[in-house]
């Protein structure tokens, strides 16, 4: 049936093989490059919210998050290294799913990197107004409240947003050195923390109420921690511009998430450690920790970093929704308009109407429903990478791969039945908004993509 036709292999190879840039990626960059997508709004902002939760046991919340990830990583290595093409999950689902399901996929993509940009952006505004409220300017409440608490709406948010569609809007990709300098700013903000912090911990924040809520604390704190893991799918997305993709891409990515998970267990050791966990429910717990201790120029600069760090984070993950839409556009699976681009080459049709949606969505929706439904689209592409890699172990066994996933299908089904117990607690609220999205995509493909899909010319 054609809802099920597949994108062949070859074709694949052969786009990705029509490299535009020249290769200039090795592993080192590719793991800077994935801190610098990773490490944001989820460990600056989520951790305090998700330790108010879990208490001290945070710590499992996020081993257990890496570790549902660390497996989905090691499924999107084999895949990047088979298939390295900038289409990721998209990609892989198009050939060993069928259109449908990649479609599907490739909607759930675009509302989830929206509605990452819109989490990031959101967070953003705490650092951001804390950071101001340093230099004694204080934006009145009205400005960063929702219409729902009496405020205007979360109005910094919403211009940062579309700041950024303005930068990406000219065409500004973000080059290898400033990855590595965003990279750097965002290690040095982890590492300031844990070395000040570090000396005001008391044993006794820890041993007081460890797992207060229990296990379902801790998985509560997973669910939402998750988001700090968000964006190593990004890795895959350079394998055209990777010198050794099928070697350097499943190391960088497995790296990549080793790294960020032992930064973020450190990061809630000392956070939990110096504060009693039920006053760290806030958006900047990492400067409201220092803070408190009296480490008051150490929070301005951790501030000034994430306010600069979470900038990137907005816009890279704008860069992402629009990559993928054009993607599907370009393949037919969309309408075509949206391939269109200025002189410069740029979508800005396209780039505008994403980052307006995404301005609208941070600034009028709670931080708390933006990172639910921000996960839970992750959560869903992550689990269909890992089911995609049993179709593709039987569907293109002669593939080249540069990495193998070990104990297949034992790996995929122990990552899918993590994911599944990390959907259990996802309020009943986020499934209608995702199911209303899912129809809007379905409809999409029945009545356009399905007609319209460049597969029909080539069969
Ligand atoms: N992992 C990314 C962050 O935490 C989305 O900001």
């Amino acid at each position: 049936m054609s809802i099920f036709r597949k994108k062949p292999i070859e074709a694949i190879l052969k786009e990705s093989g029509n490299k535009t840039v020249t290769p200039t990626m090795n592993t080192i960059d590719l793991i800077l490059f994935g801190i610098a997508a990773i490490v944001g709004g989820g460990i600056l902002v989520l951790t305090g919210v998700a330790s108010s939760k879990a208490g001290p046991s945070v710590i499992f919340s996020f081993l257990i998050a890496g570790i549902a990830c660390g497996l989905a990583a090691l499924c999107y290595a084999e895949m990047a290294s088979a298939v390295p093409s900038s289409g990721s999950t998209y990609t892989y689902t198009y050939l060993s799913m069928g259109e449908f399901v990649a479609h599907s996929i490739g909607w759930i993509l675009i509302g989830g990197y929206v509605l990452t940009s819109a989490t990031v952006a959101n967070g953003w505004s705490k650092y951001f107004v804390s950071l101001l409220s340093g230099f004694g300017i204080d934006i009145p409440e009205q400005f960063t409240k929702l219409p729902a608490d009496g405020g205007y709406g979360n109005i910094p948010a919403l211009c940062v947003v579309l700041l950024m569609t303005f930068i990406v809007s000219k065409g500004t990709k973000s080059s290898k050195t400033t990855n590595n300098i965003l990279a750097a700013v965002k290690i040095g903000i982890v590492v300031l923390f844990v070395v000040v912090g570090a000396f005001y911990v008391e044993p006794t924040n820890w041993t007081a109420n460890f797992a207060p809520a229990g296990v379902e604390g801790v998985m509560l704190g997973a669910t939402t921690v998750f988001f700090a893991y968000l964006g190593f799918d990004a890795i895959s997305t350079s394998a055209e511009e990777t010198i050794n993709p099928q070697k350097s891409l499943p190391r960088a990515i497995i790296i990549t998430i080793l790294i960020c998970t032992a930064f973020y267990v450190i990061v809630c050791l000392v956070l939990t450690g110096m504060i009693p966990y039920e006053r760290l429910g806030i958006g900047n717990a990492l400067a409201f920790a220092l803070n408190e201790v009296g480490q008051t120029k150490v929070a301005g600069m951790i501030s000034a970093g994430a306010v600069v760090g979470l900038m990137a984070g907005v816009l890279s993950f704008i860069y992402a929704s629009v990559k993928i839409t054009y993607t599907m556009a370009r393949d037919g699976l969309l309408p075509k308009q949206l391939t269109k681009v200025n002189n410069k080459e740029i979508p800005s049709i396209l780039t505008w109407g994403l980052g307006i949606l995404t301005a609208l969505l941070s600034g009028f929706l709670p931080l708390g429903q933006l990172a639910e439904l921000a996960n839970v689209a992750s959560i869903i592409s992550f689990a269909i990478v890992s089911y995609a890699i049993i179709v593709f172990r039987k569907s293109n066994p002669e593939a080249k791969r540069g990495f193998k996933v070990p104990a297949v299908p034992l790996i995929p089904i122990i990552s899918i039945v993590l994911f599944l117990a990390l959907l259990y607690s996802v309020t009943a609220t986020t499934w209608l908004i995702c199911l209303v999205w899912f129809v809007l995509g379905s409809i999409v493909y029945f009545t356009y993509s399905k007609n319209n899909s460049k597969l029909i010319s080539k069969k």
